[in-house]
């Protein structure tokens, strides 16, 4: 007896999705199942974000299902894709949400002011309680780790009195071009990006205050061409001010990723930039460990700022940690010559440390697009 395609998808439909809570076939993510005459077996899978940690995983669990069900002759051939799933939160007036209690509303939907950006299919803010954690080394690494895997990624520094990231890419003198009134962003390393450092001299953003701060950085995201994008990251300044808070009311937000070193003074400022995102029901993607440790020339590790402080603190808060990133000269170097560490030191352990919480927080992403039936 021949083997046929639905024999083939009966066979992936035992294959579960280790996060969504069901099978790839009812999940919709098997595609284009062929058997050809010689009956070797291919399809594709469409997984939710192109930097799903699961994803060689899931691939073996599938080969080994299909392998169960064909004669040990035939061939089979498994196309890795993804479709990023697209948080509902900035989609319509009502829109969606994603647990918090919530009532299906972020604290200032349906505000006049909400900004809405439709072919944005994810928003993420990266804060943080205390200043110079490494939100910025974080939101670098993380666009440029996603935009590596293949989504299209853009990066906004909303930090108007010391933006950092034209230095970060090494784009000091890089100006945007205008187009049908709109900013082109500037793109490197596969990554769009923008900062008020484009755009006017730091002297001339320094007595901008109040209400001229706040129309400023919202031409950095909607005067702006983003074009389609699956991921933008927005890296937000130091604190719970009042900056930070009407910036993440006024964005239709998928989540906010917090960034602490494990030292004690960082995590009592956390503490307060968790309040406000629950007041204003964002949801916390998690939180991110940075400068964990210092790895001595013999291998063991020197806990500089005490350990795991950022674990403990998610946990004892009920959020999920996002993993820890190390100190190491390589990522102040990254920082300062304009090249981002995990390009320019692709194998060293901190860039295997970035690119590990780049695809936790795109795991999460999906998780909490899937839980509110985003897609
Ligand atoms: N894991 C690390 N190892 C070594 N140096 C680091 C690490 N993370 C960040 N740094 C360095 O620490 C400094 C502060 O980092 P960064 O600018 O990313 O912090 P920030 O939270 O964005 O600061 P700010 O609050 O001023 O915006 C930078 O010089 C950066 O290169
Ligand atoms: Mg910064």
């Amino acid at each position: 007896m021949p083997i046929n395609e639905s024999q083939i998808i009966a066979a992936l439909g035992t294959v579960m999705e280790p996060d969504l809570g069901s099978d790839l076939v009812s999940l919709g993510m098997i595609r284009e199942v062929a058997v050809d005459p010689a009956g070797n077996v291919s399809f594709t899978v469409v997984l939710t974000t192109p930097a799903c940690p699961m994803k060689e995983s899931i691939k073996q669990s599938c080969i080994a299902a299909v392998r169960a069900a064909v004669p040990e002759s035939a061939s089979i051939e498994v196309k890795m894709d993804s479709k990023v799933t697209s948080s509902c939160s900035h989609h319509g007036a009502q829109g969606g949400h994603h647990g918090n209690g919530g009532h299906g509303a972020h604290g200032a939907q349906g505000s006049p002011q909400r900004i809405r950006l439709d072919n944005v299919k994810n928003i993420i803010a990266v804060a943080s309680g205390k200043g110079g954690v490494g939100k910025s080394t974080v939101s670098v690494n993380l666009a440029v780790s996603l935009a590596a895997s293949g989504a299209k990624v853009g990066l906004i520094d909303a930090d108007l009195y010391g933006p950092s990231i034209p230095t970060m890419f090494g784009l000091q003198n890089a100006r945007p071009e205008l187009s049908e009134g709109k900013l082109i962003p500037i793109e490197q390393f596969g990554v769009k990006l923008m900062s008020i450092g484009f755009l006017v001299d730091s002297e001339t953003a320094l007595i901008w205050r109040g209400p001229m701060a706040s129309s400023a950085i919202r031409q950095l995201i909607t005067d702006v061409d983003w074009q389609e994008l699956d991921y933008l990251i927005f890296d937000l300044p130091p604190g719970t001010g009042d900056i930070q808070l009407t910036l993440v009311q006024a964005l239709p937000l998928t989540g906010t990723v917090i960034v602490t070193t494990p030292q004690e003074v960082a995590l009592a400022d956390v503490s307060k930039a968790v309040t406000m995102f629950r007041k204003v029901e964002v949801p916390i993607i998690g939180v991110v460990e940075n400068m964990s440790w210092y790895e001595l020339p013999d291998g063991t590790r020197d806990y500089i700022f005490g350990r795991q402080g950022g674990e403990k603190f998610a946990k004892s808060n009920g959020l999920n940690f996002l993993g820890s990133i190390p100190i190491s000269g390589s990522v102040r170097e990254g920082g300062d010559t304009g090249k981002p560490f995990i390009i320019s030191n692709p194998d060293a352990p901190t860039s295997a440390a970035a690119r590990q919480v780049a695809g936790e927080i795109a795991r999460q992403i999906s998780m909490l697009n899937a839980a509110c039936g985003c897609e």
